[in-house]
């Protein structure tokens, strides 16, 4: 694996004190709020009812004294009012569909299309990549940000990018045999797929070039990372972002660590705040992720609630602050009799338990007005005991997450594959 063998290589914005990183984050921060407020008029009116400007930006902490934003102020500005820009300066557009509702749409001039290279070429960089390295990129082209953002990113870092985008599973397979990639950016879910295939082939995932994986886009947890790494003989690390905010590449973890994702905090200032009341939480504590941007010029995002639930841990590969694994979406937490529980705590356990596959989906029902949770989960070709699986799994989560489940163990690839995001909820609640 690389991991043992990997140096470093920084750009200058990795190599600041924390002490002249804030004081960069300050001056951009000025620059960021002061570029909405004169040139995003709805922003402006936002500011203009909190009785704020940019003016009461006097220190970092001030930030807390602006007005959150979020999907809902995106919408009711769609397609482009929240853009700072003419038209004519814009170079990209690109939207978010969500699983419901209208979708929120993101604008960047030149160089916020250099940013977001910059950003994500550092992230590869981090995962151990280097100039040269075959990407072979499978999220999926289009208006999603995961193919094109990573694609100029590797090209920025001065790889030779294979821009294959999702789907079309058995050619996927054949190009990582042909080109020989030695990096691979997709969904962690996708990439189980990819795996299906390599064994439905009878070939030797392991036997790849590929040495590093860069999976993002969805919750997914170190019981899979071990999975993957494992089945393939790689390093995988994480790949944050959103849309709204910029794409992929808000952070990344290095590969030297493996502990969090670095988030890169030249362009994208951090809060964590109570998803209840919108109070900041100090570091450490888990909560909802808010992202400022600093740089970005077509449509600066100010304090935007993104309902990603992580928590802020000090910088340890480099200066800059890491998050925690994403552990999921606020509103794809599911509250079981008074418990909290994301999809990925299951599968953490779920993929501990002998006998299981890396499929599964979790079903949440209302019989009797009360919420419960249905984990339909496929067997291991392997497997002989699935009851004794089902009663394993349903033990643990019962121990370790203290909510009662009902466990299903299903054939073989009967649980529906991803080719990008994994749908891991269905809500029979109706
Ligand atoms: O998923 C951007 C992206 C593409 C990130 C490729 C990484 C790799 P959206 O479609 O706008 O953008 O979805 C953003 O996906 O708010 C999180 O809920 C979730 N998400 C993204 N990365 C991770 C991750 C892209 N590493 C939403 N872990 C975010 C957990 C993630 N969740």
């Amino acid at each position: 694996m690389v991991a043992a063998a990997y140096t470093p290589l920084l750009d200058d914005a990795e190599k600041l004190s924390v002490a002249d990183l804030r004081a960069l984050q300050f001056d951009r921060l000025r620059w960021s709020i002061g570029h909405a407020f004169d040139k995003c008029a709805p922003y402006r009116a936002l500011c203009e009812s909190a009785g704020v400007g940019p003016a009461d930006l006097t220190a970092l902490e001030d930030l807390a004294k602006f007005p959150m934003t979020g999907k809902a102020e995106l919408r009711a500005a769609y397609p482009f009012g929240f853009f700072a820009c003419d038209m004519d300066q814009v170079a990209r557009i690109h939207a978010s569909s969500g699983t419901t509702g209208q979708p929120t749409v993101v604008g960047y001039t030149r160089a916020d299309l250099d940013t977001w290279a910059t950003v994500v070429a550092r992230s590869i960089r981090a995962a151990g990549g280097r100039p040269g390295m075959k990407v072979h990129v499978a999220y999926g082209y289009g208006l999603f940000t995961g193919g094109l953002g990573a694609h100029y990113g590797a090209e920025a870092l001065g790889c030779p990018v294979i821009p294959m985008s999702g789907g079309q599973t058995e050619k996927q397979v054949q190009l990582i045999l042909d080109f020989e990639p030695e990096i691979i950016m997709v969904t962690p879910s996708y990439m189980l797929s990819i795996l299906d295939e390599f064994r439905r082939r009878g070939l030797d995932p392991r036997a790849t070039a590929l040495k590093i994986g860069i999976f993002g886009a969805e919750p997914w947890t170190d019981a899979m990372r071990a999975e993957i790494e494992d089945a393939f003989a790689i390093d995988a690390v994480d790949i944050y972002g959103l849309s709204e905010v910029i794409g992929p590449g808000i952070a990344n973890e290095c590969v030297e660590t493996k502990d969090g994702l670095t988030l890169w905090e030249d362009h994208f200032f951090p809060e964590i705040i109570d998803p209840e009341t919108g109070a900041p939480l100090p570091d450490g504590t888990p909560g909802e992720l808010v992202l400022t941007s600093l740089t970005k010029q077509a449509m600066p995002v100010i304090r935007y609630r993104t309902r990603d639930i992580t928590c802020l841990l000090p910088g340890t590969a480099r200066t800059m602050r890491r998050l925690a694994r994403v552990a999921g979406r606020s509103d794809d937490m599911l509250i079981i009799r008074g418990v909290n529980v994301f999809p990925s705590q299951i599968e953490e356990i779920l993929l501990a338990v002998p006998g299981l596959a890396p499929h599964y989906q979790l079903e949440v029902s209302r019989p009797d007005r009360l919420d419960q949770l249905h984990v339909v989960v496929e067997a291991d070709p392997a497997a002989s005991d699935r009851a004794a699986a089902a009663e394993t799994l349903a033990a643990r989560v019962k121990t370790l997450i203290g909510v009662t489940v009902t466990v299903e163990v299903v054939d073989p690839e009967s649980v529906p594959r991803s080719l990008g995001k994994a749908v891991r909820l269905k809500d029979l609640r109706g």
